[in-house]
């Protein structure tokens, strides 16, 4: 197990962050989608400020591994891929990060504007308000950037999973095997990527 990436193939950090990022986005949008369906009673707070307090794992999360991402290396395109899908893979990799951390923001954004009780992070760690306090007008913008950046990350990264997986099977290159946990891409010299 290689803790960095290398020109073949992604490390086990960088896999790390992109599978625990996966499975807490899923848990988190569906608990989103239920948790407002939920009638407002007393008894819902703590579902919401797990919801706020996952949500912020999240963000930290997407924050160390952007760290990560510009201190490693990062495996080559597959030989021979062209240059318009190398740059649209980049752009699309870029816009994941983007909204990795929009979604998050808007949802904190939101909280801060509405302001009904301070923010702690599983009760720990008081978070600072990020509207200067309770806001009218800034609690629908932000909860309408909420809900749609989080329809957009869905929407992104079912293209994102489509295409990793007309690599592997269209393609039938290595790009999908070398990011799945606890495999290697299978050896090929380092003057072909
Ligand atoms: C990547 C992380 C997050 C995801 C995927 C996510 C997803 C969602 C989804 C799908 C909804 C339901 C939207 C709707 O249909 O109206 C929602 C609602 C909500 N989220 Fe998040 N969220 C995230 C982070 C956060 C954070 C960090 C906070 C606050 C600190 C937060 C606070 C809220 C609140 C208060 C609502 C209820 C909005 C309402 O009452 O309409 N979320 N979230
Ligand atoms: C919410 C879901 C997802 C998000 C936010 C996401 C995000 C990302 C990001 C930002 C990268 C670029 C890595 C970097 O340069 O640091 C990446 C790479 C990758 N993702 Fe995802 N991903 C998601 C789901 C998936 C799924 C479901 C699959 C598989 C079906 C997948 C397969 C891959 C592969 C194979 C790569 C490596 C691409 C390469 O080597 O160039 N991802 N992902």
């Amino acid at each position: 197990m290689t803790l960095k990436s290398d020109a073949l193939g992604w490390g086990s950090l960088a896999k790390l962050f992109h599978w625990s990022v996966v499975i807490l986005l899923l848990v988190q949008g569906v608990l989103g989608l239920v948790m407002v369906e939920l009638p407002k009673r007393p008894n819902v707070i703590p579902v919401f400020n797990f919801h706020k307090s996952l949500g912020l794992t999240i963000l930290l999360l997407a924050l160390l591994r952007l760290g990560w991402r510009l201190l490693d290396r990062h495996p080559q395109p597959p030989p021979g891929m062209p240059r318009w899908q190398v740059h649209g893979a980049n752009a699309g990799h870029a816009l994941l990060y983007g909204l990795l951390f929009a979604v998050p923001i808007t949802g904190w954004a939101f909280d801060s504007a509405t302001s009904l009780r301070p923010l702690f992070w599983w009760g720990l760690v008081q978070m600072p308000n990020l509207t200067g306090g309770a806001s009218q007008t800034l609690k629908p913008i932000f909860q309408a950037a909420h809900e749609w950046l989080f329809f957009a990350l869905v929407l992104v990264a079912a293209g994102h999973a489509a295409v990793a997986l007309v690599h592997h099977f269209v393609n039938r290159d290595d790009v999908l095997r070398r990011m799945l946990p606890g495999r290697r891409a299978p050896s090929r010299s380092p003057t072909e990527s």
